[in-house]
């Protein structure tokens, strides 16, 4: 728990210097929130099953369909744009390996309601504002980023049906998890033509800005909105974080624009988080659409990532001050005394037995206690305890009302 408290503290507090404020929802939802056709992974790792009144229910495997219905919900009550952050659990049936467990929490942040990239150069920006205060640099990590837009434009002059797209996108995912036949075979079954493919896994392949623009002719959304965010990075201050790789699409359907992943340099760990825009979900639920963004980060591998590099902190606990009574009667006196100490708002561990001085010095250094506070008869019979300061051997008497 200190390591998490940890970590989530920095979530909390970049989304805080970020302005963005905190909401949570239920870990339980209906089932039917995270049931989309496109063959996603996330969707056979549901935790699903019936409750006492035959409903079907699912332990969340993302915040992201959870808040999508809430803006839905806020309607007109809330005035755009939302910036939201979350540090939320999530279960997803997962092949366990290093960084992706059964259960994990995650740091999202939002923006609803900002159709321009200044949004997702914003998210960014804070995700790279968290990874500097833990003490990653750029040359451990960096960003892939592109923009679904890309294969939209390439899909859209071979005519692919738009309703295919979320299912193109789930498919190419898996191109470096599963044989490229495969890949083929599957984008055949939704209805891409063979040399539609083939155009497609080219694009795919394109590692730098120009050479896609080149591709693709200049005119399209998919190029501005990339250059505008690598515009944008460089006014932020992490150009040398980013690069552009169109192979990135993100394994979720509902993503439409830019879209990004966190990855250590080295290429040892799986994604460290992950995000892009998602301008059409609201409606999937039956709203009307708001553009949105946001990412997804967990607290799996950036763990490893830290233990990598040797920057996991010492937490270890502290508690500023021992009390101890020396004779069972002045117990009583003791609690009082940690009372009085408590209410200044100083952290007080209260020796609740009576023990050997050994064993309070012993638990002492094990809490890193700065001071012990002895409440001994001769001494509280004046109104005095005697405090030893631990990192000096200094001691001294002082009148219970004097502590400080
Ligand atoms: P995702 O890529 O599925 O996106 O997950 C986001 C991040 O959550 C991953 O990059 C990883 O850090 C963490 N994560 C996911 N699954 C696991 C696991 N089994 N164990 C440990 N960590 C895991 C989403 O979930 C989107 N809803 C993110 C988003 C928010 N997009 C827009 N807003």
């Amino acid at each position: 728990m200190r390591l998490r408290n940890w970590l989530f503290h920095n979530f909390r507090e970049v989304s805080r210097i970020f302005g963005f404020e905190e909401v949570d929802f239920p870990v339980l939802e209906s089932e039917a929130l995270f049931v989309r056709k496109a063959g996603e992974e996330i969707r056979d790792q549901l935790y699903c099953f019936e409750d006492r009144g035959n409903r079907r229910v699912a332990l969340r495997p993302e915040l992201t369909p959870s808040l999508a219905r809430l803006v839905i919900q806020k309607g007109k009550s809330v005035s755009l744009p939302l910036k939201w952050f979350a540090v939320g659990q999530c279960w997803r049936y997962e092949r366990m390996t290093r960084g992706r467990r059964r259960e994990h929490y995650q740091w999202n942040m939002d923006i609803i309601g900002v159709p321009e990239v200044t949004a997702e150069a914003e998210l960014i920006s804070s995700i790279v504002t968290f990874f500097k205060k833990i003490g990653i640099t750029a040359s451990d990590v960096g960003f892939k980023i592109s923009s679904r837009k890309v294969l939209q434009e390439v899909l859209g002059s071979y005519s692919v049906p738009e309703n295919s797209f979320g299912k193109v996108c789930v498919i190419i995912d898996k191109l470096e998890k599963i044989p490229v036949d495969e890949i083929k075979k599957e984008l055949k079954l939704v209805g891409m033509s063979e040399v539609a493919i083939e155009e497609l896994l080219q694009v795919l392949s394109i590692k730098s800005l120009e050479k896609l623009e080149e591709v693709l002719g200049g005119g399209g959304e998919a190029i501005s909105d990339l250059k505008r965010l690598f515009f944008l990075a460089e006014k932020f201050g992490y150009s040398d974080w980013i690069q552009f790789d169109a192979s990135i699409v993100r394994g979720l359907a509902y993503y439409t624009g830019i879209v990004f992943e966190g990855f250590d340099r080295e290429g040892k760990l799986r994604a460290i988080c992950g995000g892009g825009r998602y301008d059409k979900l609201l409606s999937t639920f039956g709203g009307d659409d708001i553009p949105a963004c946001g990412f997804g980060f967990g607290d799996a591998v950036i763990v490893e990532l830290l233990k990598e590099r040797g920057l996991l902190p010492e937490l270890s606990q502290q508690v500023e001050n021992i009390v101890c009574a020396l004779d069972q009667d002045l117990q009583g006196a003791a609690a009082s005394v940690a009372t009085k100490l408590r209410e200044k708002g100083q952290t007080v561990d209260l020796v609740l037995e009576g023990k050997p001085l050994k064993w309070v010095f012993k638990r002492a250094a094990r809490i890193n206690a700065q001071r012990l506070i002895l409440v001994g008869s001769s001494e509280w019979q004046k109104g005095m305890v005697s405090v030893k300061i631990l990192s000096s051997g200094e001691q001294y008497e002082v009148e219970v009302g004097k502590l400080e």
